[in-house]
């Protein structure tokens, strides 16, 4: 039998949390045949309410959950985790700066970073969800100098789904039949759903679409903004379909892609069409036994690059903010 894969959860009690942790336990985030040991990581007015779900975790007597454990120390939580789902954030509150929520998710994720550094098993993964994720994944990286820098990434796999979606909606196209979709940039309203080397059914995506003003007007905008209109209709924020996108991304970049499509993630760059080696960005990615690939050599067009090159600056901007709080 396997031994069983140690999975840390930040923010265990949160929404996110609720909708993660079942699917962590049946099996969906790394493998119907994978057992798998939870390490919730809760502040201390969390704890109760993780102990909650874990008494839920228990009835559901899920076949693949060899244990449970709650806590509110980082060390502990990341002792031996060989994957980290780091979920709980600060969320901008009404008047707050950005400055302010930068410097509040750098007070968590720097230390968890360290934590991470110090106690994680060799092969940790990290995905970031908790926003701004691609910047508080840099902070995180920034403070583990010991793990390689690309074991940390962000999620950008819920805009990823959300652009594959919205142009199944727009062309009729079974969802299954969408590949090659690719976010550029930063989880934020600037990202950069690029359907240019996409393809329906074999076909180009943007030739099949033929409609450069739908695409900017109504594609791109609906998808950058889908999380405040979940806020709108739902009254809370998107939590079932980003818990779903962060089982996806680390499914992925455990499992693979399939041949003939990539995914999208946040990764720290190494240069590749021109976004400044080391921020965490998003890109057009291939995985194969738990490791990745930016997909090279696509062309990218003139409209598709000022879209890119903005989005990269505001990640660029975020960058030199933490920087200036010293929090990289
Ligand atoms: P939530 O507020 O329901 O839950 C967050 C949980 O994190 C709370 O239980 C809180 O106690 C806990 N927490 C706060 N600080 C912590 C710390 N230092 N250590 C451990 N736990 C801590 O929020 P929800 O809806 O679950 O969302 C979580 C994060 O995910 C938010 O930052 C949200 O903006 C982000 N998000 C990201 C998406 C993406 O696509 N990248 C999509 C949707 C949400």
């Amino acid at each position: 039998t396997r031994t069983p894969v140690n999975v840390t959860v930040t923010g265990a009690a949160g929404q996110i949390g609720y909708a993660l942790l079942f699917r962590i336990a049946s099996g969906h985030l790394l493998g119907p045949d994978v057992p798998v040991n939870l390490r919730l990581l809760e502040i201390p007015q969390g704890v109760k309410a993780a102990e909650g779900t874990a008494m839920e975790l228990d009835d559901c007597a899920f076949p693949l959950l060899r244990g449970i454990e709650i806590t509110d120390d980082p060390n502990v939580a990341f002792a031996g985790a060989n994957v980290a789902l780091l979920v709980g954030a600060r969320p901008r509150t009404k008047g707050m700066e950005r400055g302010d929520l930068l410097a509040a998710n750098g007070g968590i994720f720097k230390p968890q970073g360290k934590a991470i550094n110090d106690n994680a098993a060799d092969d940790i993964k990290v995905l970031v969800v908790g926003n701004p994720a691609n910047t508080n994944a840099l902070i995180a990286q920034a403070a583990a100098p010991d793990v390689p820098a690309e074991r940390f990434t962000a999620m950008t796999r819920l805009d990823h789904n959300r652009a594959i979606s919205q142009l199944a909606a727009k062309t009729g196209a079974a969802v299954s039949d969408i590949k090659k979709l690719t976010i550029w940039g930063n989880h934020s309203a600037t990202q950069y759903p690029d359907i240019f080397h996409a393809e329906i059914a074999g076909k180009n995506a943007a030739e099949v679409v033929n409609d450069e003003a739908w695409l900017a007007d109504t594609f791109i905008p609906t998808v950058a903004k889908r999380g405040a209109a979940i806020i709108e209709a739902r009254g809370a924020s998107s939590a079932a379909s980003a818990a779903n996108a962060a089982i996806d991304h680390v499914h992925t970049w455990v499992n693979g892609t399939a041949a003939g499509d990539w995914t999208s993630m946040g990764i720290p760059s190494d240069g590749s069409y021109g976004v400044p080696e080391g921020i965490i960005s998003s890109f057009p990615v291939t995985t194969k036994d738990g490791t990745y690939e930016i997909v090279q050599g696509l062309d990218i067009n003139e409209f598709s690059r000022a879209r890119i090159d903005a989005s990269v600056k505001e990640l660029t901007e975020e960058r030199d903010a933490v920087r200036e709080l010293g929090l990289i």
